[in-house]
């Protein structure tokens, strides 16, 4: 609070800080490191699957053998989305970003999901196992609605993973593939209170259902400086062309005082605890498809982009790539960024339900003084 105008701090951006416990995920910017329920990130990305890292943002706990093949066996059997949903999807407008498709999707299954309004404990779980087995195939679904295709329906004996790439492009790679892309849904489940996480509790702190806090999530989730910028980093390196050009380029860019797209990260500093993983697979897939020219080109950007402005790579610039390379189209990137963020909304809605208070901070008035209303003829 200042003295001399009362007017109170404000924290733009709520930069700095803390608004609720959790015992979730931790970032430590100070180590460039980040856990999930006290593991490291990356000994996760290595080390398990997919739905292992699901099962223990929602449990708490990683599954043994059998908790880990009920959870896949209930969340496989809950891929298929409604024909009424499919109807729907058909309607979409062809040119509509996926990110709305998948939006309006997911708000569409809380009207038809049996249990919308339980916002029990036990209800709100068993929607969010729903919303991560039916989320791929609706992405699926609009992507192939949009080309003029038909749905493909998902099998169940599929892992998450080989379920996306079958649903979107008919085709199960080979396991460096499929591992590669798992990693990345494991580094993109969970990261504490970033824009999409936050506003999810948000709307759960009114009382709101699972679903409305997920669909208010993805709308969140969509923006460039946020989730969106998977896809911008992959427009961009198109847009540089290739690692001859990057060095020119990315000075044209500093001229203009313009952002540099998977760069920044609003808490780490000195280095994102999920770039170095990420970056290792995406030259895997390089090395796969056998095209060097994205990952040499991220390579000039980011060693220039350290060198003159000290600001490191966050998880989307390797993301990017990385995806392009396992053969998905841009417009997809963020979508899928949604079905593996799904894990972390839903924990943080169960954890603010469990612990609620109504989020609803001030804002301090800086508009006209109160005057008189005028009537019509003196307006
Ligand atoms: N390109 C160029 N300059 C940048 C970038 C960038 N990507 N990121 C930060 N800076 C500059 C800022 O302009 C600022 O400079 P100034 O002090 O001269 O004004 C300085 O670095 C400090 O940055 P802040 O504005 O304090 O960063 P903030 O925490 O507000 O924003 C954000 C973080 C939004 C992520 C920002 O870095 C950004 O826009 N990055 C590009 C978009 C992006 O990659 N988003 C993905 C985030 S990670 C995720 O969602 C998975």
């Amino acid at each position: 609070m200042s003295e001399s105008t009362g007017k109170p701090t404000i924290y733009k951006g709520l930069v700095g800080v803390y608004a609720d416990v959790s015992a979730i995920s931790k970032v430590m910017p100070e180590t460039n490191s980040l856990t999930y329920r006290g593991y490291a990130v990356q000994d996760l990305a290595e080390n398990c699957s997919f739905e292992e890292v699901a099962y223990l943002l929602w449990e708490g706990e990683l599954p043994n053998a059998a908790q880990l093949a009920a959870f896949k066996a209930e969340t496989a059997a809950e891929r298929e989305i409604s024909p009424a949903l499919h109807r729907v999807i058909r309607e979409f407008p062809k040119d509509g970003h996926p990110m709305d498709a998948i939006r309006t999707a997911v708000s569409f299954m809380g009207m038809e999901d049996p249990e919308t309004a339980d916002v029990s404990d036990a209800a709100q779980r068993r929607k969010a196992k729903r919303l991560f087995a039916k989320i791929p195939t609706a992405i699926a679904a609009a992507y192939r609605a949009s080309k003029g295709l038909e749905p493909l329906r998902p099998d169940p004996s599929h892992s998450f993973a080989e379920n996306v790439f079958h649903l979107i492009q008919g085709k199960v790679p080979q396991p460096e593939v499929l591992k590669a892309f798992d990693v990345s849904m494991i580094l993109y489940a969970e990261h504490t209170f970033n824009a999409s996480t936050y506003t999810a509790r948000l709307v759960t702190s009114s009382g709101a259902e699972m679903h409305g806090a997920i669909t208010a999530g993805i709308a969140s989730l969509k923006g460039p400086l946020h989730g969106g910028a998977n896809e911008a980093v992959m427009h961009m390196l198109k847009e540089v062309g290739g690692p001859e050009q990057a060095e020119e380029w990315l000075s044209t860019r500093f001229d203009h005082k313009a952002l540099v797209m998977g760069f920044g990260h609003r808490v780490y500093k000195s280095g994102d605890s999920r770039v170095p993983t990420m970056t290792k697979y995406a030259e895997k897939m390089a090395e796969v498809v056998g095209d060097r020219r994205w990952m040499e080109t991220s390579r000039v950007l980011a060693a220039k982009m350290l060198r003159e402005k000290n600001i490191h790579p966050n998880l989307d610039f390797p993301a990017g790539p990385a995806y392009y390379l396992m053969g998905f189209e841009i417009p997809l990137f963020t979508p899928l960024f949604v079905a593996a963020r799904i894990t972390g909304w839903a924990s943080h809605v169960l954890e603010q339900a469990a612990d609620n208070r109504l989020i609803r901070p001030l804002s301090w008035y800086t508009g006209l003084e109160q005057r008189p209303v005028p009537p019509m003829s003196a307006r």
